[in-house]
């Protein structure tokens, strides 16, 4: 508790109004910063007890401002569980903007399309997810200053949130995809049989990222969103070598209209 109170009392000396809502900027994502007003820009490197970022492609830094007069803040950035950073790590800044008194939390990513009526570029609200693979970042002593236990799992994703989002990915991108994201821990995508055996379980779409920060919200008694980019489709469906420059590629053909997304969103529910 004290590494997190240093953490929390660093950021408060450098920001007035602390926003309610917190954005994880997924891969491809990161330009929505440049939209940001009124900035307050601040590397994870200077911010006591926080992980560093090493994805290529991955900035470090939160910024503190307001998108279409909306305060947030935004990670761009985040700590996958591949670049070897603990589960607690991955989701040190969730508990710190619990702490801040952030209240929801914009879960952003980059996933394969394992539904096969998916196409590249499409985007999938996350109704939600599928984490057998991994242990769970709630593993360990109980802090019970953030929440229970046991926790509940019933409605990861708020459910008023996805019923504001539909029409609005409706109208932006013409389509709208509400799905299960498959959490594996990477770095290797997936085999052509993983990706049948995650079909059959129940998934729509597969990525690295966002489920154990999406736990630990949950405990924390945030309210969670999550949006996915559809980069690809996954291993074995076209036959295709999959690659992040194919994934940055599609990312940033989305781009616009995920950040309109996003934008409108955060309208609708400030
Ligand atoms: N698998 C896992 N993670 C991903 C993928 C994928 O196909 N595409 C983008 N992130």
């Amino acid at each position: 508790m004290d590494k997190f109170l240093e953490t929390v009392n660093y950021l408060k000396g450098k920001v007035q109004e602390m926003p309610k809502i917190a954005i994880i900027l997924g891969s491809g994502l990161g330009s929505l910063a440049d939209e940001i007003e009124n900035k307050t820009i601040i590397p994870y490197k200077d911010i006591p007890n926080f992980p560093i970022s090493t994805v290529p492609g991955h900035k470090g830094e939160l910024i503190f401002g307001t998108l279409n007069k909306v305060p947030i803040i935004a990670m761009n950035g985040r700590f996958h569980y591949y670049e070897g950073y603990s589960l607690f790590e991955t989701t040190y800044p969730i508990r710190i903007f619990k702490l801040l008194g952030v209240e929801t939390l914009i879960l952003t990513n980059a996933a394969g399309g394992i539904n096969l009526t998916y196409e590249k570029g499409d985007l999938m609200i996350i109704e939600d997810q599928l984490s057998f693979f991994a242990e769970s970042v709630l593993r360990g002593p109980n802090l019970d200053e953030f929440g229970e236990r046991f926790i509940d799992m019933s409605n990861v994703y708020t459910k008023e949130y996805i019923e504001i989002l539909k029409p609005i990915v409706k109208e932006i991108t013409g389509k709208c995809n509400i799905g299960v994201y498959a959490y594996m821990k990477g770095p290797t995508y997936e085999t052509p049989a993983e990706i049948r055996a995650l079909r059959v379980m129940g998934a729509d779409a597969v990525g690295m990222s966002t489920v154990p920060e999406a736990v630990v919200a949950r405990h924390s008694g945030l309210k969670c969103v999550g949006i996915t980019c559809i980069t690809n489709m996954a291993a074995g469906i076209f036959n295709e070598t999959l690659s992040h420059e194919d994934v940055k590629e599609t990312a940033l053909k989305v781009e616009a209209n995920f950040k309109q997304v996003i934008k409108e969103f955060i309208t609708r529910i400030n």
